[in-house]
């Protein structure tokens, strides 16, 4: 819903401002991939990585956000679109901040993920797969969710009985089950350099 009464007000400290105060451009990390796949270790472990290097970051993950701004949403297909929806709009106010917006959600739907690629400018969305074999995610099953979902206790949950959408196009694959954190981490801080995002 739109309304017309409501108008867009210009800030006086824009965002370009923001980044030259930092040192540094900010965007969306897009971490995107099954439960259990690793998506929370490495944006933890990158945000830390950045972190040491005077970069300015902020972690938002499933668990954590699901106790505050969306608390309200469970994981029925409208709820997964509306989480992933207030999300993307999190992280553009995060990128506006001048900050690096690391995000860990399973984010199902490639749609959605497209969706907020397109709130940011081009460039400023760095879609993160990480990707690990479901046999591999429900051996890890760091929560005992696999077990439950298998055992029918909990309903659509993704790669059982709900689906997932692997990225056509992301920035960069992260294969968890090959790589170590300290691998992956090193490769990302060298795709953000690629991207000057940072120097
Ligand atoms: S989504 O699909 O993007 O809206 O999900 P997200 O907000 O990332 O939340 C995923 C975490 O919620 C737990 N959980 C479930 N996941 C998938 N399906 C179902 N039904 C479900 N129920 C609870 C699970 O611990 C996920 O955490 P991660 O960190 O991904 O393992």
């Amino acid at each position: 819903m739109s309304d017309k009464s409501i108008v867009w007000h210009q800030t006086s400290v824009s965002k370009q401002d923001r980044q030259a105060l930092n040192g540094h451009k900010s965007c969306i990390i897009w971490f995107t991939g099954l439960s259990g796949s690793g998506k929370s270790t490495l944006a933890n472990a990158l945000a830390k990585a950045l972190h040491e290097q005077q970069v300015r970051t902020y972690v938002l993950d499933g668990d954590n956000i699901r106790h505050g701004l969306n608390k309200d949403l469970g994981f029925s297909p409208q709820d997964r679109v509306e989480n992933i929806r207030r999300i993307g709009e999190v992280a553009k106010l995060f990128v506006d901040a001048g900050i690096i917006a690391l995000t860990a959600f399973i984010s199902p739907y490639r749609a959605d993920r497209e969706q907020v690629r397109s709130l940011v400018e081009d460039g400023e969305f760095i879609e993160v797969y990480v990707k690990c074999p479901l046999s591999e995610c429900e051996q890890r099953d760091p929560k005992g969710l696999y077990k439950k979902a298998r055992a029918g206790e909990i309903p659509e949950f993704t790669g059982i009985s709900s689906p997932y959408e692997e990225p056509e196009q992301p920035e960069i694959i992260i294969e968890t089950d090959r790589l170590s954190v300290k691998e992956a981490v090193e490769q990302l801080l060298r795709l953000l350099k690629d991207c000057q995002i940072i120097s």
